[in-house]
């Protein structure tokens, strides 16, 4: 609180947000309960996954809504361009053909011949005879609502491979479908309906009970703040409107913007474990406590910027598969908590006391492949006698996990940064626990989350419970495939996942955040106040904004405000984590001698950062098929009135 009052400019007219800021932090907080489960993976899985050993593992979340959308899109390239969050993978044995596939006349009558039939002549059949119907041999069934469905010619065509979609044979849908009802669409049930066979038994009422068997993974997700604007709800995302955004260096917690995957896991601060370990490293354990009163206390001043920020305008040009954000999707706090470094240096110590190691290791394991040589393993002993450190041969990234589930996978949010980063004494890596003065939210990753400064959001994961330290990148779906770019002339048939790395710092960008886009200008004013943000990955800070109200013709550089609270000032070098806020006030254009006026302003910003970067000028260049890291120049249209 003190913070935000320190930040308040009350002589600015338009400076609502401290005193909106205090309300907000007032509200923040709350008692977290229950404790979530999960499954791990051990660093071995991982290396299989990365040797491609496990394909279906690494299809995650993103197979998964595949193989919920290939059931209502039976044609593999239909599935893929009508998904919306996750794009899904390369099925496991491919489809034959892009056409529409029209599903093979079912055969179910010569196994089971039903228990009557329904108004419209289909047989009845029970659930107890549903499940019958599990393998390719007795032929697959699934049921949605109270309709039966033989899928069986459509398994082995499905994208996420066959074993994904067998997940769901023999029963309902709709616990599968439960965590992507977007796509719940009245078109996606008409494709669905040709491989209709039949009716489940008890009609309506079976299906009403079997709809309130499949719980709903979100029904928990706390309560958001009415003025984000929402851009699904499950999982919940929601942005700040523009004109709260770049009111106030510092972005109030609860009108925060909100990127979630999964539904939101319930921890427990009490129960609450955070694991440490690694490839040839003792694994620790550290209470949320044990963190607090081990780790020196840090804060850092850093922007979170969702790679998807922006999207929208991709859209515009051509579509995109993602969430629609328009430039809400970043947001600058004050991050508490302890360094990563810190934390990773205790891995190979042994200076923490038996307390906090559960359970106890030997001080090195050589069991984990590659086995090192005996006087290589000496070499590493000695090494990591110092802690972990960035010559140590067997760990090359941080791996984190998160606590929410995909409950149709079992898989889990995971991302990874280098080793590097995580390492350096100037990557100022949190294990963050606080978020502008306040335990973090639920939805900001209550009571533990990753904050990667100058990296992109994705790799600030929340609701840490598992890091791992290991040769290899995160295996999960997230890391592998969701924020990549791809050359424009790449689409969903022709993307090979593995030719491009996951983006770690982003490119330097810039908004408008005011005014919002149609607000009504009048020349009879004679000038215009124009606001924005502006920030670049890696630390870099933001040297100029220039600003155009003639769609880039001709230019002025904006002015450039103080920094937040704790953040270098604009144009550090490094350093420079949170994002610069800018404003500008310009004429606007005068009636020409016969008292003609254009009818609309364009108004532009783009933004250089310290090592000389810019924006390019339009996003067709930068297209890509999951709409991220668009940092086209920003632009607005205003109608212009006399
Ligand atoms: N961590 C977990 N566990 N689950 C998630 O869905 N989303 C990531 C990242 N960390 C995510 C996560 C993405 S894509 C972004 S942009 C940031 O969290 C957003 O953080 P915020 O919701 O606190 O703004």
């Amino acid at each position: 609180m003190v913070l935000l009052q320190s930040v308040s400019r009350a002589k600015r007219p338009g400076w609502l947000l401290p005193a909106l800021s205090l309300a907000l932090q007032q509200n923040a907080g709350g008692a977290q309960q229950l404790s979530g489960e999960r499954g791990l993976s051990t660093a071995t899985a991982m290396r299989e996954q990365q040797s491609g050993k496990r394909v279906a593992s690494l299809l995650g979340a993103g197979a998964a809504l595949l193989a919920s959308a290939s059931l209502l899109w039976p044609d593999r390239a239909e599935a893929k361009k009508e998904l919306g969050i996750l794009p899904g993978s390369k099925p496991a044995q491919p489809a034959p053909s892009s056409a529409p596939v029209k599903p093979a006349a079912p055969e179910p009558a010569a196994k089971s011949a039903g228990l009557g039939k329904d108004d419209k002549g289909r047989p009845i059949y029970s659930s107890e005879e549903v499940a019958k119907h599990k393998t390719l041999k007795d032929r697959v069934w699934v049921t949605f609502k109270d309709g039966v469905y033989d899928i069986t010619e459509f398994v082995e065509m499905h994208p996420g491979g066959a074993s994904k979609i067998l997940m769901a044979a023999g029963g309902s849908v709709e616990p599968f479908w439960a965590l992507y009802q977007q796509h719940r669409k009245a078109e996606v049930l008409n494709i669905l309906e040709p491989y209709r066979i039949g009716t489940l038994e008890g009609g309506a009422a079976a299906a009403a009970a079997a709809a309130a068997a499949a719980k709903d993974p979100y029904a928990s997700d706390p309560a958001r703040h009415p003025a984000l604007i929402a851009r699904s709800m499950r999982p919940y995302n929601g942005e700040t409107p523009g004109s709260l955004l770049a009111a106030a260096p510092i972005t109030p917690n609860d009108i925060f913007f909100t990127r979630n995957h999964l539904p939101v896991p319930h921890l427990d601060a009490e129960a609450f474990r955070l694991r440490v370990e690694g490839e040839g490293t003792r694994a620790l354990e550290f209470s949320l406590e044990e963190l607090k009163t081990r780790f020196r206390k840090h804060s850092v001043t850093a922007t979170v910027q969702c790679t998807g920020n922006r999207r929208n305008e991709m859209s515009a040009v051509k579509p995109v598969k993602g969430l629609e954000w328009d430039q809400g999707a970043i947001g600058t706090a004050v991050w508490s908590g302890v360094r990563l470094r810190d934390v990773l240096r205790a891995l190979g110590s042994r200076g923490l006391g038996s307390r906090v190691w559960r359970p106890p290791a030997p001080a090195l394991t050589l069991c984990c492949s590659p086995v090192p040589r005996l006087p290589a393993a000496m070499r590493l002993l000695a090494l990591r006698a110092a802690g972990l450190s960035e010559e140590d041969p067997l760990v090359k990234h941080i791996i984190f996990e998160g606590a929410d589930k995909d409950a149709t996978t079992g898989d889990v949010y995971g991302a990874s940064i280098p080793v590097s980063k995580a390492l350096a004494a100037d990557g100022d890596v949190l294990l963050a626990y606080e978020m502008n003065g306040q335990p973090l939210s639920k939805d900001h990753g209550f009571p533990l989350r990753v904050i990667v400064p100058g990296v992109t959001g994705a790799r600030s994961v929340k609701w840490l419970n598992r890091i791992v330290a290991s040769q290899y990148e995160s295996g999960s779906h997230w890391q592998q495939r969701d924020y990549k770019s791809f050359c424009p002339s790449v689409d969903w048939d022709s993307v090979e996942w593995g030719s491009a790395p996951a983006i770690q710092e982003p490119p330097v960008t810039s908004a408008i955040t005011e005014p919002a886009p149609g607000t009504p200008l009048s020349a009879a004013d004679g000038e215009i106040t124009i606001r924005g943000y502006a920030w670049s990955g890696g630390g870099r800070g933001i040297v100029r904004v220039d600003v155009s109200t003639d769609g880039g013709r001709s230019w002025a550089p904006a002015r450039l405000l103080p920094p937040p609270p704790g953040a270098p000032p604009p144009g550090s070098y490094s350093g420079a984590w949170a994002w610069t806020l800018w404003e500008t006030t310009v004429p606007l254009p005068k009636p020409s001698a016969d008292g003609s006026l254009p009818p609309a302003v364009e108004l532009v910003c783009k933004a250089v950062d310290a090592s000389y970067n810019s924006q390019p000028d339009g996003v067709a260049g930068i297209w890509n098929l999951r709409g991220v890291v668009n940092n086209a120049w920003h632009r607005v249209k205003l109608d212009l009135e006399p």
